[in-house]
């Protein structure tokens, strides 16, 4: 497919499109993405969403229909529609909120499918959104959060795991060293000791000891 016409399958600049695909980076047909979406390198939206101004880390694995949501209408005045507050009513007064604090998504995040994320919201890395979530507070690293409003229900992995992984932030690695370094992403960290990991990471020194 060529540029010009990926650029009609989602609303965005040429410039944001030829740095998606530098980066490797993957957005479903038809999604709405608000130009100043930064998205970090091999993430991939899997279907159509609709992404108001967020920052989205690397490797994020992400269903179809995520709603990423910036702003409210303020709901205190009568009419909460804007178009008709801005050209029926010809008020100066707007009922649409001004982006309130963008939502951040860390690196190495999963979300389901129909996700809905409302402003304000920080993902921490390696976080799992379920499916159908509502996603209304933030939510730590590591953790799975499920539900409308969405609640942690477990960790991913044990303290001392996520600790270390914290430390090597694998997703900020090139992806030649990430290859050479595959044998970390083929154990299973919920039947491994943290010296487990340990030792991948020394024989690969991922952690400077100085
Ligand atoms: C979040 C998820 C990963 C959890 O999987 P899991 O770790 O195997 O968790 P479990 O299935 O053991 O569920 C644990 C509990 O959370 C509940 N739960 C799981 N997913 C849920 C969801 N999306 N919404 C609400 N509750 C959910 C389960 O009912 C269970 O409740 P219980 O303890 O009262 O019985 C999975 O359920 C999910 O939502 N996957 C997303 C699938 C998807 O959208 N794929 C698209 C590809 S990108």
């Amino acid at each position: 497919m060529n540029i010009v016409s990926n650029v009609k399958n989602y609303v965005c600049g040429l410039r944001q499109l030829v740095k998606f695909r530098s980066k490797k980076i993957f957005i479903s047909k038809g999604t709405f993405l608000h130009p100043k979406v930064v998205i970090g390198k091999c993430t991939r939206i899997n279907a159509t969403s609709h992404i108001d101004q967020c920052t989205i880390g690397a490797f994020c694995a992400i269903g179809g229909r995520l709603v990423v949501r910036s702003s409210n209408h303020f709901h205190n005045f009568l009419n909460m529609q804007d178009w008709a507050q801005q050209f029926v009513l010809k008020s100066n007064i707007k009922v649409v909120g001004k982006s309130e604090g963008s939502v951040e998504i860390g690196n190495a995040v999963w979300i389901g499918d129909s996700v809905i994320i409302l402003p304000d919201v920080e993902i921490g890395d390696g976080a799992v959104i379920g499916a159908g979530s509502v996603v209304t507070k933030s939510i730590p690293p590591f953790s799975i959060a499920v539900g409308n409003p969405a609640q942690v229900i477990k960790m991913r992995f044990p303290k001392e795991i996520i600790e270390i992984i914290c430390q090597i932030r694998w997703w900020e690695w090139d992806l030649k060293t990430i290859q050479k370094r595959r044998e970390l992403f083929e154990i299973d960290l919920n039947n491994s000791s943290p010296n487990d990991l340990l030792k991948i990471i020394d024989k690969y020194k991922m952690i400077n000891k100085t």
